[in-house]
């Protein structure tokens, strides 16, 4: 870093990502022309930090659990007082827990890819390894304020996501799952207090917002915000005078970070504990590294709904890191990083050794490009076929128990 970018680091940090030639939003990913986003430089930007293998080795330590997949290829790969939230594990009494989970999603697509997993399934992880509350947010809000959806719309889509959500198998009693539009009423004092100590030119710098954006967008940071402070959840953290004790942590892409840094810097003002992140790298496109997988392109996302076929094609068609013929493949090999196939497995794939076997033989050129397209698919269609089936047995019954906000299942 220069001494310019540091010394404008000092003085307002919410507008540091400005200065960078790759882009970082909410709203926008914009890396450097031709590659990808270079993730060393974002927590740079950003001021998060790395996950260090000594949190990692702890979190084994502490909890018994053999670290994440996501965990140990770095998917998950930058945080904010990660430590904090192991501390507070490894302090817990039995009476309160030590601090609860938040994530959310926004529902901008009748269904949802294959990449907007990732978040969900290292979420349940957690909660299982921690075995701690859990609030999941829709914000429809969101997707009306910045999309051209009507309201109607995006209850169907909000609705169907939500299935979605909860076939990732989250634990019914320890997860509530909302919508800003219909619970903003049980948060809406959390939130004013949020609006009043967050200035509009803090949110326009931090999400990219202008002058002529819509007033909804510069509010919109206090609905994301509200869910880290215990005092949204009145029915779930019921002794008010915990409410500054209670930490959070959420997990999500890297992408949602602005809003918590925002979050952070207001946190201890308003009596609570600032949030505690853990952020993980984009999925990548279907055509290659340098762009996300987007719900709102077809071509370039797995959708949870696709047909077998559609899965086989999509992948076949995909970006290949393989050699351009037989014999630069045999001479050269394959380049992994580039090859998204076999990045994809890099996400689903639980066994290391099969995923160390195939990356040492497909990138010796002893692999073929149409071997591992081929495990990619079958790994792919698994995954989708357990989350079909898992989908088909919800019921309004289902959805109605994780969206209740009675206190009975928290006491
Ligand atoms: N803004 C996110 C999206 O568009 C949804 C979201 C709300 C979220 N709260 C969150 C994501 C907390 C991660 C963590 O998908």
């Amino acid at each position: 870093m220069n001494n310019f970018v540091r010394n404008t680091h000092k003085l307002n940090k919410h507008y540091i990502g400005r200065l960078y030639s790759q882009v970082v939003t909410p709203f926008e990913v914009k890396a450097e022309q031709g590659s990808c986003v270079n993730y060393d430089k974002l927590i740079e930007q950003f001021g998060s930090d790395p996950i260090s293998e000594e949190q990692i080795r702890r979190l084994e330590a502490i909890t018994g659990k053999k670290p994440h997949h996501l965990l140990r290829r770095g998917v998950f790969f930058s945080q904010r007082n990660f430590s904090d939230i192991l501390d507070a594990h490894e302090k817990r009494n039995s009476k309160v827990p030590p601090f609860y989970l938040y994530t959310g999603r926004g529902p901008s697509s009748q269904s949802m890819h294959i990449g907007h997993l990732i978040p969900f399934i290292f979420t349940k992880w957690l909660q299982d390894t921690f075995d701690v509350p859990l609030v999941i947010q829709m914000t429809d809000d969101e997707k009306f304020l910045w999309k051209d959806l009507d309201q109607k719309t995006l209850r169907t889509m909000t609705v169907e996501n939500i299935k979605d959500v909860i076939a990732v198998g989250f634990d019914p009693k320890k997860t509530f799952i909302f919508n800003n539009f219909d619970y903003m009423g049980h948060m809406y004092r959390t939130v004013s207090r949020i609006q009043k100590s967050i200035t509009t030119s803090q949110v326009m710098g931090c999400l990219g917002l202008t002058n002529s954006s819509n007033i909804g967008k510069i509010a919109f940071t206090a609905s994301q915000a509200a869910p880290c402070f215990p005092s949204s959840f009145p029915h779930i953290f019921r002794d008010e005078k915990l409410n500054s004790k209670i930490k959070c942590l959420i997990p999500c892409a890297i992408d949602q970070d602005p809003f918590f840094r925002i979050t952070r810097d207001i946190s201890n003002k308003l009596g609570f504990q600032k949030p505690c992140l853990i952020h993980s790298k984009f999925f990548p496109s279907l055509q290659g590294n340098n762009s996300k997988m987007s719900a709102s392109d077809g071509m370039s996302s797995i959708f949870l709904t696709d047909t077998d076929k559609q899965v086989q094609s999509k992948i076949n068609k995909s970006m290949s890191g393989g050699g351009a013929t037989l014999e630069e493949h045999e001479k050269f090999g394959a380049n992994l990083h580039a090859d998204i196939p076999y990045q994809y497995m890099r996400f689903f794939m639980e066994d290391n050794d099969e995923l160390e076997r195939i990356g040492r033989e497909y990138s010796s050129g002893r692999m073929r490009t149409m071997e591992v397209k081929k495990i990619a698919v079958e790994l792919l269609l698994d995954i989708i076929k357990g989350h079909k089936q898992r989908r088909e047995q919800i019921t309004q019954q289902t959805i109605d128990d994780f969206m209740n906000t009675s206190q009975d299942k928290w006491k």
